[in-house]
């Protein structure tokens, strides 16, 4: 049986009404339409789900709905400012880290969590944080470059 939850998504908060068993990442795609983030295994391998939920990198696909309730969710479309895209994602098209893109929503968030934490962070941190999201198109060295032009410039 569905029950209402309240939540923050893409710093709108909204009601909506969830079975027991929906994921995250179910409420994401099919309840309010926001395609960008991708379901590749279902399971939990290939971080291609990844949202933030207060700000740290999640599979949505192994979290329910339910139990987002009270929290703030992100979503690739959230980072864009009207026209203006997020550094990152600015950023990732510079360097040409962008493939197919199937894996770019999960990258982009998860770099966004790291450089949130550590604006200056080395390959090793980077490699580290990004670890949980595969690209079937191999395009890690590009992403990496990617993160490290995305990162604020010290004065
Ligand atoms: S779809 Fe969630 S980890 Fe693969
Ligand atoms: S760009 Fe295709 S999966 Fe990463």
């Amino acid at each position: 049986m569905k029950k209402p939850i309240e939540l923050t998504v893409n710093d709108e908060l909204m009601q909506v009404e969830v079975e027991p068993q929906t994921t995250l990442l179910e409420l994401i795609r099919d309840g309010l339409h926001l395609t960008g983030t991708k379901e590749g295994c279902g399971m939990g391998d290939c971080g291609t789900c990844i949202v933030l939920v207060d700000g740290k990198p999640v599979n949505s696909c192994l979290m329910l709905a339910a139990d987002a309730r009270g929290r703030s969710v992100t979503t690739i479309e959230g980072l864009a400012k009207g026209a203006e895209l997020h550094p990152l994602q600015q950023s990732f098209i510079d360097q040409g880290a962008v493939q197919c893109g199937f894996c770019s929503p999960a990258m982009i968030l998860s770099a966004k969590a790291l450089l949130d934490e550590d604006p200056h962070p080395t390959e090793e941190t980077i490699k580290r944080a990004l670890s949980g999201v595969l690209c079937r198109c191999g395009s890690y060295k590009k992403i990496i470059a990617a993160v490290q032009a995305a990162s604020p410039k010290e004065s």
